[in-house]
């Protein structure tokens, strides 16, 4: 499928995700849309959590109106951090590549320092087999980390414009989908991985009040994450993963 992007920028907004959202549920935007801007002062990140929208950064998000069944947004997640690595590489050179690792489910790390988030929110069609909607929210910290333990862009690509990495990680995201809809999961589950931690590293995953300690053991054909737990493979679908 050939994405045909159509991009509206803004200086500020509360949410790029906000509006994309308010455009697919009540004004019928078509697949494509493109939200960015400069800077957001409510921004929404996983688990209702904040995201900090200073300028320089990237925030921007995109709707997609797609004909896959529910089942499949799991794979469609990795493939979005897939894009976001391939375009920090593309642009950022090989150190960036040495040090990027993605996260289960998609955060992108540098040198163990979360660099940018993606948030997924979908709206059920009326007969729940498939989706009315899915709207993808990119944060990509460039010049600055809103947090001291994150890290961001500007040592590996000192003056990357926001726009340009957009654009990067849009072009990727069509091929990669394209991959995706003509060879199916595997391929895209292949470069996840390989941009991943290597099977056997330990992982903590905190599921509300319990916190299972594991190893990484992959991810399955929905793109859940595999853990090795106590000599038997565990799958999880949900959780804030440690690694
Ligand atoms: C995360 O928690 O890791 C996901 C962060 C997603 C932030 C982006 S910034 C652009 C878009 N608009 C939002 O309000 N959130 C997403």
């Amino acid at each position: 499928m050939e994405f045909s992007w159509s991009i509206e920028t803004f200086k500020t907004l509360p949410s790029t995700q906000d509006l994309v959202k308010e455009r697919a549920q009540n004004e019928g935007a078509a697949s494509g849309l493109v939200i960015h801007a400069d800077q957001q002062s409510a921004g929404r990140g996983r688990h209702g959590r904040s995201w900090i929208g200073q300028d320089g950064n990237l925030f921007f998000s995109f709707l997609l109106r797609p004909s896959f069944g529910v089942s499949a947004v799991g794979q469609l997640s990795l493939l979005v951090g897939v894009a976001i690595a391939q375009g920090m590489i593309a642009l950022c050179g090989h150190q960036l590549r040495e040090d990027l690792k993605l996260k289960w489910p998609n955060d992108i790390l540098l040198a163990g320092r979360k660099c940018a988030g993606i948030l997924l929110e979908t709206q059920l069609s009326e007969d729940a087999q498939s989706f009315d909607w899915v709207a993808i929210g990119i944060g990509v910290n460039i010049i600055s980390a809103a947090q001291e333990e994150w890290s961001c862009l500007s040592e590996y690509a000192p003056d990357l414009a926001p726009t340009i990495l957009r654009d990067e990680i849009l072009a990727r995201f069509s091929v990669l989908y394209d991959l995706w809809q003509a060879q199916g999961f595997d391929a895209i589950k292949a470069l996840w991985l390989d941009l991943s931690f290597e099977e056997g590293s330990d992982v903590t995953v905190r599921l509300g009040e319990r916190k299972i300690c594991a190893t990484f053991a992959g991810v399955n054909d929905d793109g859940g994450l595999l853990l090795h737990e106590n000599g038997a493979i565990r799958t999880i679908t949900a959780g804030d993963v440690y690694m």
